[in-house]
């Protein structure tokens, strides 16, 4: 096959999104759109990917940082359509970067981003194949609206493109549309470009024409039809209401694949998992499961309903129950927490320690098997192992300028209502009592107990009542 080279579209105006921001940096399934299109192009083995931008500098600039946000400084040219003229002048505007480049130019457009290298790797042989000049992939699509239509000759021979605004009422009623991809020679290419003109309903270069010239000049030309159920692949975007719609069709191709390989979802439809996570087979996501980042599932881990977890490393037989809340975090194999855990940034439980219900940790550790059942707050803290932690205990980590450590010995046991003011250091097998404000360090295998001797007062409530009552 011939080398490859791209020319992603990504000048348009994009008005219909009533946006800001350029079109094709809008985020679909985790990544701007833009970046959908050349992670294909890399994902194909192209060897050139030149992006074309708007005149508009802000939108220019934007659409830059966006693409140097996810490749870096991987060489990606970048060309310039002074002015919106139509989709045949925006290819035009990449004529220059691809001068000594020989072979096949594929175009792309920005705001298509749910396009499968599989099905472009199809398109390309198939181009190779049939030795076309000038190919394009044709889709039919229920409700054709908006779309140039394949028009055909009796014999089924492509004949034309035509634009929804120029076409015929019976041209509107031909549901084969154009996909706008294409696979070109690169020479042909330009030279066509050179000779096309504005001749149209809306005064613009249509890419379009190029096929038309191809044909007028009998140069061969391929129509690859895409298989149906790949249809939703070729969908662009031009609203808010599109990039929901092909949000859908991409968590619903992601959820597909991941049952596929034998994780459990109770509800796909609900479920979220971001493009760069991985979840094990024998994994299993309840509803309203949200997986962002690059969280990692190891096998046989529970993820219970509307947990959310952003880069997690969730390790095996992991339980998560409802409504958790958990950021940059790891969970060793056997851990567990929630329901109603929030843990946040730095915070590690090992193999088989578990938080329960309404507990709050900070880039904390808790040791192996120890325990953090309810209702606390557990922030720059290493927890030994064994160590249990009763119901709202508070590491008092900071003072309004700094933050302190506090280290819990492994089988301490902290009573409930204990306040640890750190720094500080309870030491290995020792007991905190209830209520205990710890403010010094306890040593290993002590009892710690800060709490003013309790009285009890004979009848004494009775006789309250009764003043009481007599008062009124
Ligand atoms: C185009 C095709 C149509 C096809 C449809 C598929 C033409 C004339 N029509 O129509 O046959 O069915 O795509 O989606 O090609 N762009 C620029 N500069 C411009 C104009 C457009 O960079 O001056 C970019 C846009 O950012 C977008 C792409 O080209 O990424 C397509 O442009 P758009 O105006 O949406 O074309 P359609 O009218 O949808
Ligand atoms: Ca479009």
């Amino acid at each position: 096959m011939k080398p490859i080279a791209t020319v992603i579209l990504a000048a348009g105006e994009g008005k219909r999104m009533h946006s800001d921001l350029p079109k094709v940096c809008h985020v679909l399934d985790g990544r701007p759109l833009v970046v959908h299109c050349l992670a294909l192009a890399q994902a194909i083995g192209s060897r050139k990917n030149v992006v074309v931008l708007s005149g508009q500098a802000p939108k220019a600039k934007r659409t830059r940082e966006v693409i140097g946000q996810a490749f870096g400084q991987k060489r990606i040219i970048f060309a310039t359509q002074k002015k919106p003229r139509g989709t045949g002048d925006a290819v035009r505007a990449a004529a220059h970067a691809l001068k000594t480049f020989s072979g096949t130019v594929l175009i792309l457009y920005g705001d298509v981003p749910l396009l499968s290298p599989e099905v472009i790797r199809d398109f390309l042989a198939f181009h190779h194949h049939e030795k076309a000049v000038a190919s394009l992939i044709s889709v039919h699509l229920e409700n054709p609206t908006g779309y140039g239509r394949i028009v055909r000759s009796s014999a089924g021979l492509l004949q034309k493109i035509v634009e929804e605004k120029d076409a015929s009422d019976t041209q509107r009623r031909i549901t084969e549309i154009n996909s706008g991809i294409y696979a070109v020679d690169r020479k042909f290419l330009f030279d066509a470009l050179a000779k096309i003109k504005p001749h149209n309903a809306q005064k613009e270069f249509y890419l379009t024409d190029v096929i038309a010239i191809a044909r007028d000049q009998g140069v061969p030309v391929a129509v690859w039809q895409a298989p149906n159920h790949r249809a939703f692949e070729f969908l662009g975007v031009n609203s808010q209401k599109d990039l929901a719609v092909l949000e859908n069709y991409a968590r619903q191709r992601r959820n597909a694949q991941l049952m596929g390989q034998g994780v459990k979802m109770w509800d796909p439809a609900s479920t979220v998992v971001s493009p760069l996570c991985q979840v094990e087979s024998g994994a299993v996501l309840f509803p309203g499961v949200h997986l962002l980042g690059k969280t990692i599932i190891k096998k046989n881990s529970s993820i219970g309903p509307y947990a959310i977890l952003t880069d997690v490393r969730v390790g095996e037989s992991v339980t998560i129950k409802p409504f958790c809340v958990l950021e940059n975090v790891t969970l060793e194999n056997e851990a567990s927490c929630g329901p109603f855990a929030h843990l946040r940034p730095g915070s590690v439980l090992k193999k088989g320690a578990k938080v329960g219900n309404f507990v709050e940790m900070k880039k904390s550790v808790l040791g192996v098997q120890a325990k953090a059942n309810h209702l606390s707050y557990i922030g720059d803290a290493f927890v030994g192992a064994q160590a249990n932690i009763g119901a709202g205990t508070i590491t008092c980590n900071y003072d309004g300028f700094s933050k302190y450590a506090t280290t819990i010995g492994a089988g301490a046991f902290i009573g409930s209502d204990t306040q640890l003011v750190a720094p500080v250091r309870v030491g290995n097998g020792a007991i905190v009592g209830a209520g205990t404000t710890v403010t010094k360090n306890v040593p290993d295998n002590a009892l710690a107990i800060s709490r003013s001797q309790q009285i009890n007062k004979k009848n004494w409530a009775t006789r309250f009542r009764q003043q009481a009552k007599r008062k009124k």
